[in-house]
């Protein structure tokens, strides 16, 4: 009895994973969510009962993959997509589809905030600026937009937390998730009560927030049903899928970083200490060690980038997929091989929904600039992931700034399943990017996370020893690196040159013809 589960409430799917106490996952699924839904332009929406439809089936499929039954997990660990608010009625109803972490419509709520609190007071109360992503803003959107319904909001619940809620019937989040919604002081890790009266939002309104490594509730008898668990199985507070892939990657001590490409791509590294950046351009956050805090860089559009490539280009390289059963994302990155590094000269800015670090832009826009007759297809997908790695630079740069020391990048989420990516990454950052047995993600970290508070694992930082194996390492090719040094000068100039440009064309865009 001595398995463990991790749920990852992803943006496009749920997975489970069961995983033995020497790290070996022995069942695994995912099921997909419908698609976002998009109203208009910079909005994502998402229902949460598809996030509770994917958990129960996702569980029952991982279980029996596993061959144990439902009764051999001994704790349960969730991860999920941050900052997406779900809004429930006193009946534990859902009020309206969650608006999801990359949704960008709440500049003017932010702007609301920033003058009501002022910058440099919100950094000091929740160590981060009022950014588009987080929950705070998105719940003031609704409170302007839909006045009747968000009187009659009575729980404010993330992503995972909603699951939870579905699982065991509490209403609990973690500090790494509540870190993320701009109402959490991240010093003390507490709500902050200071900014919830300053925003006069009712503190009744949200979850308790307990360290990721708790247990927050126990599996209730209808979940049980439903998942094939044991009830009164314990599951653990978990982590904001960040903090829990981060837990995965085994980024649990000084001088460790972790480069994952997923939706979004994210620089994670650990910190003793909350370390903020004046300027907000990165997220200071608990992590989901006890009484350790992280930095991280986002940059919206990662493996998003590719995924666009695909959907509205790669439709050859789509089509002999199906035909050979190959994955379209190999095909797609076999071509970006014959491209020499740099791509000859072609730059591209993947802010194709918004930026974060180091913009803090909802309103960039994405480009390719250099392009020549001479540049071919491989060309345009070298120059993608380039470009997201180029933008993780940028996240890099930052943490060289704030002192934060890093050894050591691993690589993480799908995208670090291409050798060509991590050797990209590498020579991009300057740095050694490993590559570890199990690159499980968030799930993964989750699991861990259930074997802490279930006592299998004394500590995160044992969890993660017992568990989390480097398996290669690449190192920069260094000729290839001052290349690319020389090209991230003309990078991180080029989106302020063009900024104002940019924003001008989004106005028009959505001007009538
Ligand atoms: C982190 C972030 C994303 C989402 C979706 O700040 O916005 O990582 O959690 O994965």
């Amino acid at each position: 009895m001595s398995l463990t589960m991790g749920i990852d409430v992803g943006t496009t799917a749920t997975r489970a994973i069961v995983v033995r106490p020497d790290g070996h996952v022995v069942g695994a699924a995912t099921v997909g969510h419908p698609p976002i839904q998009m109203p208009k332009a910079g909005w994502a929406e998402q229902n949460p009962e598809d996030w509770w439809h994917a958990t129960i089936e996702a569980v029952r499929m991982a279980v029996e993959r596993s061959g144990a039954a439902g009764a051999e997990i001994a704790s349960i660990g969730l991860s999920g997509q941050m900052h997406g608010v779900a809004l429930l009625d006193k009946a534990n109803v859902v009020l309206r589809p969650a608006i999801l972490w990359c949704d960008q419509r709440t500049q003017p709520q932010c702007d609301w905030i920033t003058n009501r609190v002022g910058a440099d007071r919100l950094i000091r109360l929740v160590s981060n600026p009022a950014i588009t992503g987080f929950s705070a803003p998105k719940l003031l959107w609704i409170r302007d937009h839909e006045p009747r319904l968000y009187e009659r909001a009575a729980h404010l619940l993330l992503p995972k937390d909603y699951v939870r809620l579905r699982l065991t019937g509490e209403f609990a989040t973690d500090v790494s998730d509540a870190s993320g919604t701009l109402l959490f002081d991240v010093v003390k890790r507490r709500w902050s009560e200071e900014v919830l009266e300053i925003l006069q939002i009712d503190r009744a309104i949200l979850p308790v927030a307990r360290e990721s490594v708790e247990v927050s509730g126990a599996i209730s008898s209808e979940a049980a049903l439903l998942t094939g668990l044991r009830a009164r199985t314990p599951v653990i507070a978990g982590a904001g899928d960040q903090a829990a892939s981060a837990v995965g990657n085994g980024i649990v001590s000084p001088g460790l970083a972790s480069a994952t490409l997923g939706t979004s791509g994210v620089i994670f590294s650990y910190t003793d200490s909350p370390k903020m950046d004046p300027q907000g351009r990165v997220h200071t956050f608990c992590h989901a060690v006890p009484r350790k805090w992280h930095v991280m860089g986002v940059t919206q559009g990662a493996g998003l980038s590719l995924r666009w490539f695909r959907e509205q280009l790669g439709e050859s390289e789509a089509w002999y997929a199906r035909q050979t059963g190959a994955d379209a994302y190999e095909i797609i990155i076999e071509e970006a091989k014959k491209i020499p590094p740099g791509s000859d000269g072609l730059l591209f800015l993947p802010y194709l929904m918004g930026e974060r670090t180091p913009h803090l832009d909802p309103r960039a826009r994405g480009m390719w600039f250099g392009l020549t007759a001479a540049h071919t297809r491989g060309h345009l997908i070298r120059s993608i992931l380039e470009g997201v790695a180029f933008s993780l630079r940028d996240s890099i740069e930052i943490l060289r700034e704030l002192r934060i020391p890093v050894n050591q990048v691993r690589a993480s989420g799908g995208g670090s399943r291409s050798s060509l990516w991590r050797q990209i990454q590498a020579e991009i950052y300057g740095e050694k990017v490993a590559s570890l047995r199990e690159s499980e993600g968030s799930a993964y970290g989750a699991a861990l996370l259930a074997g802490v508070g279930s006592g299998i694992y004394s500590s995160v930082g044992e969890a993660a020893k017992e568990t989390v194996k480097v398996l290669n390492e690449v190192s920069p090719h260094v000729g290839n690196a001052a290349h690319y040094d020389k090209l991230y000068g003309v990078y991180r100039r080029l989106y302020p040159v063009v900024r104002g440009l940019a924003h001008e064309l989004g106005d028009i865009g959505q001007e009538p013809a």
